[in-house]
C-alpha cells in the first residue's frame, strides 16, 4: 500500500439512532440537502458579454435545471439549484428590498424560480448576515425581514446565508435573528448558515443554538479543486469530530461545503466520505461535465461518522455506529464493497481477515451489516484474504 493513500471504510446499516438535540423546526433537511450550488466551479463570474455561457444569469440555473432534470440528477436525489453571490443589484430597491441584477436576471428571480418549479426542482438563493456579501453586494443587516419576506414572495426554497462584514459577536444574534424572519413569513425556506465557520476564531460555537437555528452549518474553510484541500477538510473534521459530529441529525447537519469533479479516484473519495460525514452534497461543476450521481452513497439514518483511525496517510471513517467497530461482525456480519466496484464480499466473522487495496488518495468504501441469522458456510473456516 502506498505511503500516500487515504482510505475510507463505511460501516454503515446500523439503525440505532441517538436523537441530536432539537433541530430547527421547519420540517426541512431531514435528510442532508442534495442539490447544485454554482460557487466553486463559476465564482464571481459576471461578465456576459464576454463569457455568456459561464457567467451568473439566470440563463445559467435554466440551463442546469433542464440538465439536472432531464440527465436523471433529479432521479437520483439532487434538488436544489442554488445561487450563490454575485446574483444581486448593488443597490436595494426603493422599498428597501434586493433585487436581481437586471441585466443577468431580467425575468427576476420569481420568474426563475417558476421555472425551477416547473422541472420539478427547488430555488435557492444567497445573502450574508453582515453588512455587504464577500462579494461586495448589499448585505442583510438591518434588512433580516424585508429579505426573509422578499425571499418568500420570490418562492425561493433555501437559503445560503454567508457571514462576511459581520461583527463577530452579533454572529449568533444575527443568525437567529434571520432563522426568525424565515420563520414569520410561513414559507418553509431551508437555512443554510455559515455561523461556526466564522466564530471557531475567536471562540467555541454553541452547536446546540446553532441547531436550533440552521439546517446546516459550514465549520471551515471553503472546499477548492484540489485533494489538498479536501484532506484539509478531513483533518480539521476529525480534529473537531467531538465537538461537531453530536450535533448532526435529521434536521440539521455539519457542511463540509461542496463536492465537485476531481480525478475519479479523488472523486469517489470525496463522495463517501462527504457521505459518512451525513453531509449535504451540493455539487458544483459545469453541468455539461459528468459527475457521480451518487444516491446510493447519500444514507438518510442521520447519524454522522468518525475517523476511527489513522496510521500514517492511511485513514479508516466510520458512519453510524450502534456498537463499537467490528464487534458488528460478532457472530457474524455481511460485507459489501460499494467503491471503487461493487462486490458483494459475503458472510464474515470476528476471525475472518479482509484485505482491500487502494489507489493513491482513493477509497474503499464497504457498507457492513450485522446478521441476525447465523450462515453455517464451510468457507469460513479458514481465514480469507481479499484483494
Ligand atoms: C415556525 O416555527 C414553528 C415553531 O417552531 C413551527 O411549528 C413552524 O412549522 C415553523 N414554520 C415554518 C414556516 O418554518
Ligand atoms: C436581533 O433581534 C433582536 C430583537 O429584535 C434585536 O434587539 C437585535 O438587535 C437583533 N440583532 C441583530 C444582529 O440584528
Ligand atoms: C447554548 O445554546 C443553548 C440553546 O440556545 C442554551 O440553552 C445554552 O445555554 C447555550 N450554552 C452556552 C454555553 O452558552
Ligand atoms: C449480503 O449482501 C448482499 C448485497 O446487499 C446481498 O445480495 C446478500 O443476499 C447478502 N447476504 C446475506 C447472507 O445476507
Amino acid at each position: 500500500m502506498s505511503a500516500d493513500n487515504i482510505v475510507a471504510c463505511l460501516l454503515a446499516l446500523v439503525v440505532l439512532m441517538s436523537p441530536a438535540a432539537d433541530a430547527l423546526d421547519n420540517g426541512l433537511a431531514l435528510k442532508p440537502t442534495m442539490g447544485w450550488l454554482h460557487w466553486e466551479r463559476f465564482m464571481c463570474n459576471i461578465d456576459c458579454d464576454k463569457d455568456p455561457d459561464n457567467c451568473i444569469s439566470e440563463r445559467l440555473y435554466m440551463q442546469v435545471a433542464d440538465v439536472m432534470a432531464k440527465e436523471g440528477w433529479k432521479e437520483a436525489g439532487y434538488e436544489y439549484v442554488c445561487i450563490d453571490d454575485c446574483w444581486p443589484s448593488h443597490q436595494r430597491d426603493a422599498q428597501g428590498r434586493l433585487q436581481a441584477d437586471p441585466q443577468r436576471f431580467p425575468g427576476g428571480i420569481k420568474r426563475l424560480a417558476d421555472y425551477v418549479h416547473s422541472k420539478g426542482l427547488k430555488l435557492g438563493i444567497y445573502a450574508d448576515v453582515g453588512k455587504n456579501t464577500c462579494a461586495g453586494y448589499p448585505g442583510s443587516l438591518g434588512y433580516y425581514e424585508t429579505d426573509a419576506q422578499t425571499f418568500a414572495d420570490w418562492d425561493v426554497d433555501l437559503l445560503k446565508f454567508d457571514g462576511c462584514y459581520m461583527d463577530w459577536t452579533l454572529l449568533g444574534e444575527g443568525y437567529v435573528n434571520m432563522s426568525k424572519a424565515l420563520n414569520k413569513t410561513g414559507r418553509s425556506i431551508l437555512y443554510s448558515c455559515e455561523w461556526p465557520l466564522y466564530e471557531w476564531p475567536f471562540q467555541k460555537p454553541n452547536y446546540t443554538a446553532i441547531r436550533e437555528a440552521c439546517n446546516h452549518w459550514r465549520n471551515f474553510a471553503d472546499v477548492y479543486d484540489s485533494w489538498s484541500s479536501i484532506k484539509s477538510i478531513l483533518d480539521w473534521t476529525a480534529s473537531h469530530q467531538d465537538v461537531i459530529v453530536p450535533s448532526a441529525g435529521p434536521g440539521g447537519w455539519n457542511d463540509p461545503d461542496m463536492v465537485f469533479c476531481l480525478s475519479h479516484a479523488q472523486q469517489e473519495s470525496q463522495m463517501a466520505l462527504w457521505a459518512i460525514m451525513a453531509a449535504p452534497l451540493l455539487v458544483s461543476n459545469d453541468p455539461r461535465d459528468i459527475c457521480p450521481h451518487s444516491k446510493e452513497l447519500q444514507d438518510p439514518l442521520g447519524n454522522q461518522g468518525y475517523r476511527t483511525a489513522k496510521v500514517d496517510n492511511f485513514e479508516l471513517w466510520e458512519r453510524p455506529l450502534a456498537v463499537p467497530g467490528w464487534k458488528i461482525c460478532d457472530p457474524q456480519c455481511n460485507v459489501t464493497q460499494i467503491l471503487p466496484q461493487y462486490k458483494e464480499m459475503g458472510v464474515q466473522t470476528p476471525e475472518t481477515q479482509m484485505v482491500v487495496s487502494v489507489n493513491p488518495s482513493g477509497t474503499a468504501l464497504l457498507t457492513i451489516t450485522p446478521l441476525q441469522k447465523l450462515y453455517w458456510d464451510t468457507s469460513l473456516r479458514r481465514k480469507h484474504t481479499i484483494l
